[in-house]
């Protein structure tokens, strides 16, 4: 059966793909957020993952305001990225593992989820950032799955749907006839807003909060609506609802290996997160 070898959880700013392609990794602006991501990488090499199943949120690129799915699953044999219009480059195109999405679309579907399933799909930063994080030579060693949900246009489903959808998706890929390596791979957050009154909004001690929820009381952000999260992070930082998702395909237990927070990047508490399941 296949092995969930852990996951990471990441913020996914669109000007980190500026700062990437024009070597700033090293700028006092940039530094304290890429060197987080040095010991992810280290990680990575001794968790040697086949396969990533990445939760992130689609900013229009694929998905836009006249059809908008709660929840998408990729099963496209490949999947590349487009000109968002922030100045990133287009990246090399990712493989998909289709095997694995028909299995989580069956069983998503078999459990009740109403997900839409995607043939073709367009990747923007919130899936190619965290990639180009994990991966800097963007010779993906892995396959991907593409998981998304809707954090755009309200409704947005609810952290508990969410963390209910992750944990449903973690007994899936537990029943996967494969003996590949999986990774969870969850992109948004922490804390942003982009516009309206309060622009610029960060909230830190709910965010240094979410984290520490993460591994000590999993299902602590459950308790509120959307509406609350969005006064609690910002109308942006509700994209953690990818972090929770992710965590809850980890199971039960799960134990911290790593973490970064570093404020801001653009508008936005950056943070990345590793975990691993625990027996
Ligand atoms: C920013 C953050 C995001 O999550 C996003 O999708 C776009 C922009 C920002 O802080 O600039
Ligand atoms: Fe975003």
């Amino acid at each position: 059966m296949a092995q969930i070898v852990g996951a990471v959880t990441t913020s996914h700013v669109p000007a980190i793909g500026k700062a990437i392609f024009k070597q700033l990794q090293n700028e006092p602006y940039w530094k304290p957020f890429f060197d987080g991501f040095v010991k992810v990488r280290r990680w990575l090499e001794s968790a040697r993952p086949d396969v990533v199943v990445v939760f992130y949120n689609d900013h229009g690129l694929n998905f836009f305001l006249d059809k908008m799915p709660t929840f998408a699953v990729g099963a496209a044999p490949s999947y590349t990225n487009a000109d968002e219009g922030w100045g990133i480059p287009t990246i090399p195109a990712f493989r998909g593992e289709q095997d694995l999405s028909w299995h989580l679309i069956n069983r998503l579907v078999a459990a009740d989820f109403d997900i839409t399933t995607c043939q073709e799909m367009l990747v923007d930063h919130a899936f190619t950032l965290p990639m180009a994080l994990l991966w800097p030579d963007q010779k993906w060693p892995v396959q991907v799955v593409p998981v998304c949900i809707n954090t755009v246009q309200f409704p947005l489903p609810s952290a508990k749907r969410c963390y209910a959808l992750g944990e449903q998706i973690g007994n899936a890929i537990r029943g996967w006839q494969s003996d590949k390596r999986v990774l969870i791979l969850g992109t948004g957050g922490l804390s942003h807003q982009l516009e309206g009154e309060r622009a610029g909004f960060i909230n830190k001690p709910f965010d240094i909060q979410f984290m520490d929820s993460l591994t000590k009381d999993p299902k602590w952000a459950t308790q509120w609506n959307s509406a609350e999260l969005v006064e609690k992070a910002g109308t942006q930082g509700i994209e953690l609802l990818m972090w929770l998702a992710t965590r809850a395909v980890l199971g039960d237990k799960a134990r911290e290996v790593h973490r970064n927070y570093h404020i801001p990047i653009s508008n936005t508490a950056s943070g990345v997160m590793v975990m691993e399941p625990a027996a």
